[in-house]
């Protein structure tokens, strides 16, 4: 196959490669002063969520500092919910509030995401910040995993996630359905953004991990699996990334069951054991560990280095095992872009 010119693409479509792609989760945030001034601007994270010039304005900022080969849709995972005709709000300090849903009456009452107003907003997001960026740059969009939006529709707020694991185990029924409701309309979420111009579409199930055992089977991998199936047989051209965090030595079993172009790997996996043990030559993304930015440039670029020695650029997105930190410092991800650059050239294959 020949190089697509974008090598995000390119990676995840086994052709030629011309550089190991780079990109970071949560890279258009609060660490970033031209953020900080949009969103101030916007009102509220939400209302800039829903805001498309100015969505799609923070989506390119990244791309305007860094050397990198993603734009990632500025959105949350929880638009889904919201869409599906949840209250939510974003409080300062205390991160996302959602109405909840446990019962079966619950359930039966969300709403299909298919022509609200949400999913216009968004989509109208996807194709401004399309129109913005180069030509090499991929455009990413995503959404959460089943799980991991089941278990902000459950407890209502970030939690130890004790009240939706013990629901999973008894298997309720509604909670069963629940999953299910939400695998159909992610489907219908990432499709409408392919079709409003993203590329690749990456799937956050931030709290896979937390599951273990039958129930990591029945409610990560199965649901994963399932939106991959349905994605492709829709989009069969548009590569999937799924990041299931915490999967740990599970995230094979996840990419034989749902044939993913690519797997995210956090930070506590080394990423030498997951490339000599995952797949056959499967395509990993991650795993730098946020809080080494934090250490500043020196430190951050040396383990950056050491992430891309233990994996060849061909089969590797470099990225971070999770989100940036507020507090990094954006010229620490500058120095962590030049490194990564600098020993990919110095080490290139003839
Ligand atoms: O740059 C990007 O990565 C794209 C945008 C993006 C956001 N959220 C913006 C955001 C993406 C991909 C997400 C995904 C998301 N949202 C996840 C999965 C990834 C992960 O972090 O595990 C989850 C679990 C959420 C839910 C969520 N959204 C929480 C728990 C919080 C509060 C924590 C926090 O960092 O404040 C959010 C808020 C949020 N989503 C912010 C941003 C930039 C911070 C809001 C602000 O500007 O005040």
């Amino acid at each position: 196959m020949s190089s697509t010119g974008k090598p995000l693409l390119d990676v995840l479509r086994c052709s030629p490669v011309t550089r190991r792609p780079i990109w970071f989760m949560r890279q258009a945030g609060r660490y970033l002063p031209e953020y900080r001034k949009v969103r101030e601007q916007a009102g509220s994270f939400l209302e800039l969520c829903y805001n498309p010039a100015a969505a799609a304005e923070v989506t390119v900022q990244p791309l305007r500092r860094f050397d990198i080969d993603a734009a990632i849709l500025f959105a949350d995972i929880l638009v889904v919910p919201h869409a599906m005709g949840l209250d939510l709000r974003f409080e300062d300090g205390e991160g996302p509030l959602l109405g909840t849903v446990r019962d079966v009456q619950e359930v039966n009452a969300l709403k299909q995401l298919e022509n609200s107003w949400q999913l216009k907003s968004i989509c109208e997001t996807v194709a401004l910040a399309s129109e913005g960026i180069a030509k090499h740059v991929a455009m990413i969009g995503f959404c959460g995993g089943p799980w991991t939006v089941a278990c902000y529709m459950i407890e209502g707020k970030s939690s130890d996630w004790q009240f939706a694991k013990l629901v999973a185990y008894r298997r309720e029924s509604w909670f069963i359905r629940l999953i299910e409701r939400l695998v159909e309309e992610s489907v219908e979420y990432l499709s409408a953004q392919i079709d409003a111009g993203v590329e690749v579409v990456q799937v956050f199930d931030s709290w896979a991990g937390e599951l273990t055992g039958r129930l990591r089977r029945e409610f990560v991998i199965a649901p994963l699996s399932e939106m991959t199936r349905r994605l492709h047989e829709r989009h069969p051209n548009v590569p999937i990334i799924l990041f299931a965090k915490g999967l740990g030595t599970d995230h094979g079993t996840l990419a034989e069951a749902s044939k993913c172009a690519a797997l995210g790997i956090e930070a506590e996996l080394s990423m030498s054991w997951a490339a000599g043990n995952i797949g056959h030559e499967m395509v990993l993304q991650g795993n730098l560990d946020p809080i080494s930015l934090l250490g500043g440039e020196q430190i951050a670029a040396s383990e950056a280095v050491e992430l891309a020695k233990a994996i060849p650029s061909y089969r590797h997105i470099f990225n971070l095992g999770h989100g940036i930190k507020v507090g990094t410092a954006p010229e620490t991800i500058g120095a962590v872009v030049e490194a990564v650059r600098n020993w990919d050239r110095a080490h290139a294959s003839p």
